[in-house]
């Protein structure tokens, strides 16, 4: 199988980065609703969990410039021809909005990490210490308040509805394998044998 795409399928590193960003998404949803509505602040792992939760951010938040600066260098294989204009808007336009989404949801989480006031600094897997965005850690109390404020407004908006889009995106991807039979699903699954038929 081929690095990159090629005219019918995704390849090894479209494919790898897709899963890998999918899969660390998906934890961090989780994580994200246990940290903020089940776990207790005061429970001694709250801590070791929130790092958790930055650093799995911040690592898809760097692998997800990789996958968009890949994606602009390697074109991605057209869609099926014998899907309508309104299902090819739909889909590319699903596609786009998650591009937007898997980079603005960590730096939504950064930001309002940067503007908190109770200075907890992020530990990058305990490895060393993540840099807070300097123009947003010098800001003045009152406006790391209402900027903590609104980036804990952006990150909880911008994270569920990743969820609400990720539920469409699988829903299309078995619409398109049970449904109307194509090569969609098996395009961007590792190993999978794709013959190149049109619809
Ligand atoms: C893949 C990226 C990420 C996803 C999907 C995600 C998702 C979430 C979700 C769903 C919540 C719960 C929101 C609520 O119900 O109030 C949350 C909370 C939180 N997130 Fe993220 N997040 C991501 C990245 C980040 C990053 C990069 C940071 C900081 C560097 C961060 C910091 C936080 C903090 C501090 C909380 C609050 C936890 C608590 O209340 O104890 N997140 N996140
Ligand atoms: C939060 C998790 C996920 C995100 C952010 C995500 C994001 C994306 C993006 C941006 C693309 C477009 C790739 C491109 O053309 O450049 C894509 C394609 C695709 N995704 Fe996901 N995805 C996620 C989870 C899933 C899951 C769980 C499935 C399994 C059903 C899936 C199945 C597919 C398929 C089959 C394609 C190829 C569509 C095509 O050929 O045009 N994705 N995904």
């Amino acid at each position: 199988m081929s690095a990159k795409n090629t005219a019918v399928r995704y390849g090894t590193v479209a494919m790898t980065l897709h899963w890998l960003i999918a899969l660390l998404i998906i934890g961090n949803l989780c994580s994200g609703i246990f940290l903020a509505n089940i776990m207790d602040d005061d429970n001694p792992l709250h801590f070791t969990f929130i790092q958790m939760h930055k650093s799995i951010g911040l690592t898809v938040l760097m692998l997800s410039v990789l996958r968009l600066l890949w994606r602009l260098v390697n074109p991605v294989p057209p869609l099926p021809p014998g899907m309508s204009l309104p299902l090819r808007i739909a889909a590319r336009g699903t596609h786009y909005l998650f591009y937007f989404l898997i980079i603005a949801i960590p730096l939504s989480g950064w930001a309002w990490a940067s503007s908190s006031t109770t200075g907890i600094p992020t530990f990058y897997f305990g490895l060393f210490q993540w840099p807070n965005i300097p123009f947003l850690a010098d800001l003045p109390h009152g406006a790391k308040i209402a900027n903590s404020h609104m980036f804990h407004g952006y990150h909880v908006y911008l994270a569920y509805s990743t969820a609400v889009l990720l539920v469409l995106h699988v829903g299309a991807a078995l619409y398109h394998h049970y449904q109307r039979r194509d090569e969609v699903l098996k395009r961007m699954w590792p190993g999978a044998r794709v013959e190149g038929r049109t619809s």
